[in-house]
């Protein structure tokens, strides 16, 4: 049914879209904080461990199952899994594989603008002479992050500059979209790969050789330090699951698995190029990019002029705005501008290729199955994002953006991610499988990952899954022991805040809306979860439109 001809237009240009893909926010600003606040040494191991068990055959399945649903012109995981399974709801499973990347987008290109913001602050110097109070207070006026209830109103900053910078952001995405793969993204991430890595190896040099600052009085300001804590393994944390689902969050989002955007990307590969090989291509480069590059800027950095100390305690993603262009300072005008352009230039380049990763289902969809051209898909894709970001905007510090993240970056990839595991390797069976993941291959994939992908895989993440349900308080290894003691003496069990049961039934928290007629955090929460589930229902309602057309379509053939 396509009528939209699209498709990559070379090897190379494909292996740096799906690395673009990979590599995001999420190597430079999510990967140390995780590892920071999971004891550094402590994460490396799980992190590892789920890379080889279920990042990797998790790509090698997503790539597989891409280009078998692209041969048969399905280009988004709707009709990806029904060509793949015989029941009729899996086409309504594949629907997360659209709503995860709408859901993504909308929070995502929020912060991208905020880099192309901070890209053009450094270049004006708009940070030379300010101290790192001001630097912080800076990034709270542009995002409008003071707004809280005054009196008996609800004083919300519009943060105009914010909304402006966004709405910039999101116009150069759909721009980029609406020219197609091999002319927008395949050349975007021709330029913004190479030069994200370059940006990449000055700021790492100056993290790894910055060494002690000599500031008086701190005796652990060095950035050895940050390196040390980071990359000496520590074996206790083997046995705590808080770690092993941090450490496996990180690879799903990372990697983009379990989101349905690898599968869209890998749709346009012809029928016999390889995928085994460039998968690993693609993947290797992110974990270069996370593990070597995104580990050696902004902890050693801020430790070298913090001390260790102080970023465990204040690791968060916002470090990244609020305290490094204070960090790049020290270093006297030049350098500083140079830095604050390298380091938001290359925030800014590798958020953008993600983004235009995560746009790309949606397209596929409708450009499949209801012959949109590429423009008009791309124009009603960003009123979606509009409308899906606007309150993570508007509404930042009343959690709607933690929200969308909880929901879409978290919940929705392990849901998604059990099922297409077992979709690939029970119900379209491994032996078909296999064959798929090696057709045309360039490289030998080693027999043992037979194995991993029809036992371990599914194993892994159907314990992550389990574990994510019932998450008790605290949720090391004795909490566990605890809870379970609990639920045999009382018949209660400790849910953890963030567990998803405790989450979708409110477990522990107060049902209010609204308090003395202003709303509350609560109310902000669930209509943000309204919204997303709007968004689910909407796109399943789409689906099935699709479905009944497709089956007419089928009958007049037949006729
Ligand atoms: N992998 C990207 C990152 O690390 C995020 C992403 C999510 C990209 C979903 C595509 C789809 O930031």
């Amino acid at each position: 049914m396509t009528q939209v001809k699209e498709g990559w237009g070379s090897r190379i240009g494909l292996i740096l879209a799906m690395a673009g893909n990979a590599v995001g926010l999420g190597n430079f600003l999510r990967f140390p904080v995780q590892a920071v606040q999971n004891g550094g040494g402590a994460f490396i191991i799980p992190y590892f461990v789920s890379f080889l068990l279920m990042g990797i055959p998790l790509l090698w399945v997503e790539w597989a199952m891409g280009r078998y649903g692209g041969i048969r012109g399905n280009h988004s995981t709707p009709f990806i899994f029904d060509s793949m399974a015989k029941k009729r709801i899996w086409k309504y499973v594949g629907v997360f594989g659209i709503f995860t990347n709408i859901g993504i987008i909308s929070y995502y290109t929020y912060i991208e603008s905020w880099t192309l913001s901070y890209t053009l602050k450094s270049i004006f110097q708009s940070f030379t002479g300010l101290d790192r109070g001001q630097v912080s207070t800076m990034f709270d006026n542009y995002a409008g992050v003071h707004s809280h209830i005054i009196g008996n109103q609800l004083a919300i900053n519009v943060p105009f500059w914010a909304i402006v910078a966004f709405l910039v952001t999101l116009i150069i995405n759909i721009y980029i979209l609406s020219k197609g793969l091999s002319e927008g993204t395949e050349k975007v991430a021709k330029i913004a790969m190479p030069l994200l890595i370059l940006f990449g190896i000055f700021l790492a040099i100056r993290g790894i050789t910055l060494g002690a600052t000599g500031i008086a009085g701190c005796s652990t300001c060095n950035s050895h330090l940050g390196l040390d804590f980071l990359w000496k393994p520590n074996f206790d944390s083997l046995a705590n699951p808080k770690v092993w689902l941090a450490a496996a969050g990180q690879i799903f989002f990372t990697l983009s698995v379990g989101m349905g955007t690898i599968h869209c990307y890998a749709a346009y590969v012809r029928k016999n190029e390889d995928i085994a090989l460039n998968a690993m291509t693609a993947g290797w480069m992110n974990e270069f990019v996370e593990i070597v590059l995104g580990a050696s800027v902004v902890i050693p950095i801020a430790v070298g002029y913090m001390g260790l100390d102080w970023v465990k305690e204040n690791a968060g993603f916002m470090m990244a705005f609020k305290t490094m262009p204070y960090l790049f300072n020290q270093w006297g005008t030049i350098l500083a501008t140079l830095s604050g352009v390298a380091w938001f230039g290359l925030l800014f380049f590798a958020g953008i290729t993600s983004s235009l990763a995560m746009g790309t289902p949606f397209m596929g969809f409708v450009e499949d199955e209801f012959g949109w051209g590429r423009v008009k898909s791309a124009i009603v894709l960003g009123i979606i994002i509009l409308v899906l970001a606007l309150p993570t905007i508007l509404f930042f510090q009343y959690g709607v953006f933690d929200e969308y993240d909880y929901w879409t970056g978290t919940v929705s990839l392990v849901i998604f991610a059990t099922a297409e595991i077992i979709l690939f390797s029970w119900i379209f069976g491994l032996k078909k499988g296999w064959r798929e993941i090696t057709r045309g291959s360039d490289i030998k994939v080693p027999h043992f990952y037979k194995f991993v992908i029809k036992w371990v895989t599914p194993i892994f993440i159907l314990t992550i899954f389990i574990t994510s349900l019932f998450k008790p308080l605290h949720g090391e290894m004795a909490d566990w022991q605890v809870a379970f003691h609990q639920l045999f003496s009382h018949g209660t069990w400790p849910w953890a805040s963030d567990s998803i049961i405790a989450q979708v039934f409110h477990i522990n928290v107060k049902m209010i809306w609204f308090k003395n007629g202003m709303p509350t955090g609560m109310f902000f929460k669930d209509m943000s979860r309204l919204l997303l589930l709007s968004t689910f229902l909407g796109l399943s309602y789409l689906v099935h439109i699709a479905s009944k057309k497709r089956k007419l379509k089928s009958k007049k053939l037949q006729s």
